[in-house]
């Protein structure tokens, strides 16, 4: 039975955050994972925090997949070799530190030790696909799956091929981010920032200067996302919010085009976080969300990610 899928190794290189979850919705796509990480001690906290977060989704039915969560446990082991972890591997899915030496590196030792026909990605959040790969034996299967945190809650993957990608890469790993559920997205050609965190700069950027120049506070700013855009937003993107708004985007054009260009023309240079604005701004979050309080505020968003998570699930009957 060589094509069943727990007979299909996925390997994970870097048990943090998106390693751990990576890991998890892959063997929640029935696949086996081996997680490795250069520090042994920080893959048994990955598992534990795999043991938590499976019955925390089990109890609020957000369990991804048709695995019950012994089943998907079952599925996932850690190792301390590299080698274990990545040599048997169809999909090695590598997620250390956004750091281009240490990702050429760890990329390195992955190329000498998988087998050919392996596919292998990067979480890179940023560095696009040509620079780490660039040096790789196997550099025709390197692709980057850029996820969005939390990735149980937020699952868009930007999937980022190199210029030497093969093309079956692309498509393979499009349909393994679907089979565990995620939402992948193809960037057609390498850009700095990807797409996702050049949209959240231009917003983070234009926030900064409509605080700096005394239009808003901090708070209020914060709610024309949260209670404004950001409710549109959970569902549809801002091109199909135009397309609604008016009859089609013709007529969304012909209302708003010299008023978006003219708004849009105001705009002026990019600013740098840093300096007195970056201080009052931190100090009105501070106020309102005090620094020894983070984890709590996390956790209530978690919460309500996570229930926006079963709504959307309920309504499109998941
Ligand atoms: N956290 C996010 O919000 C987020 C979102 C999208 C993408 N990413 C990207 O995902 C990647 C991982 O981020 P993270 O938040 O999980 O980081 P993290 O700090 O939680 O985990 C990184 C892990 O890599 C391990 N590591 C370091 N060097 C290693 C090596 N040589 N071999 C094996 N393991 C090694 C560390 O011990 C650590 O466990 C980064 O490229 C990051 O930019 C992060």
């Amino acid at each position: 039975m060589a094509d069943r899928k727990s007979d299909q190794q996925v390997g994970i290189v870097g048990s943090g955050l998106i390693g751990h979850s990576f890991a998890m919705l892959y063997a929640a796509a029935g696949y086996k994972v081996r997680i490795y990480d250069i520090k042994p001690e920080l893959v048994d906290k990955a598992l534990a925090t795999i043991d938590d977060q499976l019955n925390y989704q089990s109890k609020n039915g957000l369990l991804r997949g048709k695995l019950s969560v012994q089943e998907q446990r079952t599925l996932i082991t850690g190792t301390n070799d590299l080698a274990e972890c990545v040599k048997d591997a169809f999909f090695i899915q590598e997620c250390v530190y956004e750091d281009l030496e240490l990702k050429r590196s760890v990329h390195a030792k992955i190329d000498a030790l998988c087998k050919d026909g392996a596919i292998i990605a990067s979480s890179a959040s940023a560095l696009i696909p040509s620079l780490i790969s660039q040096n790789l034996k196997h550099k025709n299967r390197f692709i980057v799956c850029h996820p969005t945190n939390p990735p149980f809650y937020a699952p868009l993957v930007e999937v980022i091929p190199a210029p030497w990608t093969d093309p079956e890469v692309v498509v393979t790993t499009t349909h393994l981010l679907e089979e565990a559920g995620q939402v992948p997205v193809l960037v057609k050609k390498e850009i700095d920032g990807f797409v996702l965190n050049r949209i959240q700069y231009a917003i983070i950027g234009e926030c900064w200067r409509l605080y700096e120049e005394g239009v808003m506070s901090v708070e209020d700013i914060d709610k024309v996302m949260s209670e404004g855009l950001g409710r549109r937003y959970a569902f549809m993107g801002p091109l199909e919010t135009a397309y609604l708004n008016a009859d089609g985007l013709h007529t969304y054009g012909d209302r708003y085009r010299e008023m978006i260009y003219r708004v849009q023309c105001s705009f002026g240079s990019p600013q740098k976080m840093e300096g007195p604005t970056l201080d009052k701004i931190h100090d009105e979050l501070a106020a309102r969300i005090p620094m020894d309080q983070l984890n709590e505020r996390r956790k209530w968003r978690d919460l309500r990610l996570a229930s926006l998570q079963k709504l959307k699930n309920d309504l499109d009957k998941k």
